[in-house]
């Protein structure tokens, strides 16, 4: 089932996310929460975290899996992904940081990071729900629009655009890390729920393509949550511009 929530903006779509989350984590204490980074979900992050301070939730056993992270950025780097959870999430929770997990992007050998990082998805039972952001072109995770889209965790190399829009959070667009290692779509599509929020005139195209048209296509990646059978997507008026109704 397909469930879009349209909703006026920003702040509404972070309140109605963290609803979803909250339903998960109240149904099922130790729930495996699949989480996303980048300016989308930080309201809803900050909601997930008022929530926790007014006693409304308990990470205590709740695991979490990340999407994506660079390659080659320290752990402490202000733009690496682990930093980011930390910061947004983590330290503000009662989550065990031993339960949360994030790609390495400094290990050795990234191949092997890769197909271990997914093998840890796998021995978690996969995700209870899956938080995704969407790339102004399309891109979930960092699964960019191709002829070809990675199944499981790679390592991947991000498209010029996609560097152009991550270019505002670094000193330099030099700065920005070529490489990263994500989940692939299968990997996204193991979650047994997926919520894919948007907001902003940035992603009005890409989720037009993905709303109005009953089909999937490597050119917009995010059109494969529509093989998966529990989404719910939240879209704000900007975002949902182009959406036809
Ligand atoms: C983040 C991620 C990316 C972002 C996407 C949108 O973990 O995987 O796919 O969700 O780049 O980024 P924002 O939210 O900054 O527009």
């Amino acid at each position: 089932m397909m469930n879009v929530i349209f909703v006026k903006d920003y702040d509404e779509m972070s309140e109605k996310a963290a609803e979803e989350i909250s339903k998960v984590l109240t149904s099922k204490k130790d729930a495996i929460l699949g989480l996303a980074t980048g300016s989308t979900p930080v309201g809803m992050y900050e909601k997930l975290a008022e929530k926790y301070k007014k006693g409304e939730l308990d990470f205590s056993q709740v695991k979490s899996v990340n999407l994506d992270e660079y390659v080659g950025l320290p752990e402490d780097h202000d733009q690496s992904y682990r930093y980011f959870m930390n910061y947004n999430l983590f330290d503000k929770v009662n989550i065990d940081k031993k339960n949360t997990h994030v790609p390495n992007g400094n290990a050795p050998d990234m191949e092997k990071e890769a197909k271990d990082y997914e093998n840890l998805i796998d021995s978690l039972g996969g995700a209870d729900i899956q938080v995704l952001g969407i790339g102004g072109n399309g891109h979930v995770g960092f699964n960019e629009p191709d002829d070809e889209l990675n199944l499981f965790t790679s390592v991947v190399k991000l498209r010029e655009e996609t560097i152009k829009d991550n270019s505002r959070f670094f000193k330099s667009i030099h700065d920005v890390p070529k490489h990263a290692i994500s989940m692939g779509m299968a990997s996204i599509l193991k979650s047994k729920k997926i919520l894919l929020l948007a907001s902003g005139k940035n992603k009005a195209k890409v989720i037009g393509e993905l709303l109005n048209k009953n089909c999937v296509t490597t050119k917009n990646p995010s059109t494969f949550v529509r093989l998966h059978s529990d989404v719910t997507i939240i879209i704000d008026e900007e975002a949902a511009k182009h959406v036809k109704r």
